[in-house]
């Protein structure tokens, strides 16, 4: 089980890299426009340049022989570079040629059972379900993971959970059998600020205090004596 980042965020991915916390990242056009980056390939260049591990690049074609013109251009920037192709027709056939070419690819905007059987068939290396998509629209995004689970092979795509929005997404996507769940920086540092592991913290803390102080006025009564 894999984490991902899932931002253009070079700072933000380099925090996260320095703590050792995720091994790879997915990037979007929107997540590029948020980064208030212009220079797209650029800034994928910079993350391949930080993260040990697959950085998600997305084409933004929107017929095959140009998704594969792009494809083979974003998979020059480094060897790190995961393709990211849309769950349509175009990118099924572009997932083909690509995958064909030895190019890793990530089949993104997924939400059936059917469309992962068909981008594994196309050869993709990763599939990411979108979990809080289905939910925004009141359907059960874990519920989908599940399935996918459940019809995976050995030779599968990477199911990679993408569209988490809280920590139990993240919980429930891992149990639902995930192999990658990308997940907003935000998100990732707040799993280790459990209310309870805090107040755990602070207890051990107070109780070794008061440890101490017992410890030093015993060592002071028998130095009195
Ligand atoms: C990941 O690859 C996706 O781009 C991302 O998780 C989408 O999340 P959203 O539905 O919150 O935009």
């Amino acid at each position: 089980m894999k984490f991902f980042a899932d931002t253009a965020n070079v700072e933000e991915i380099k925090d996260l890299m320095r703590a050792d916390l995720i091994q790879g990242v997915t990037t979007n056009p929107t997540l590029i426009q948020r980064a208030g980056r212009k220079d797209f390939r650029e800034c994928i260049a910079e993350i391949c340049d930080v993260v040990d591990g697959p950085v998600s690049a997305e084409v933004t074609s929107l017929n095959c022989v140009d998704m594969i013109d792009e494809g083979r251009e974003l998979a020059k920037i480094a060897p790190n570079v995961v393709v990211k192709l849309t769950c349509d027709l175009q990118g099924m056939m572009a997932c083909k040629t690509l995958s064909d070419d030895g190019i890793d690819v990530n089949m993104t905007l997924a939400f059936s059972v059917a469309q992962y059987t068909l981008a594994a068939n196309a050869g993709a290396k990763y599939v990411s379900p979108f979990i809080g998509r289905l939910d925004d629209i009141g359907e059960d995004g874990i519920t989908l993971i599940d399935e996918i689970y459940a019809s995976k092979q050995v030779d599968s795509p990477n199911i990679l959970a993408a569209s988490i929005r809280s920590a139990d997404h993240i919980n429930q996507a891992i149990v639902a059998g995930a192999d990658c769940v990308t997940i907003p920086p935000k998100l990732i540092w707040e799993i280790m600020e459990h209310k309870l592991t805090i107040e755990g913290i602070e207890k051990f803390q107070e109780d070794w205090d008061e440890l101490q102080k017992v410890q030093r006025e015993h060592l002071e009564n028998f130095n009195h004596e």
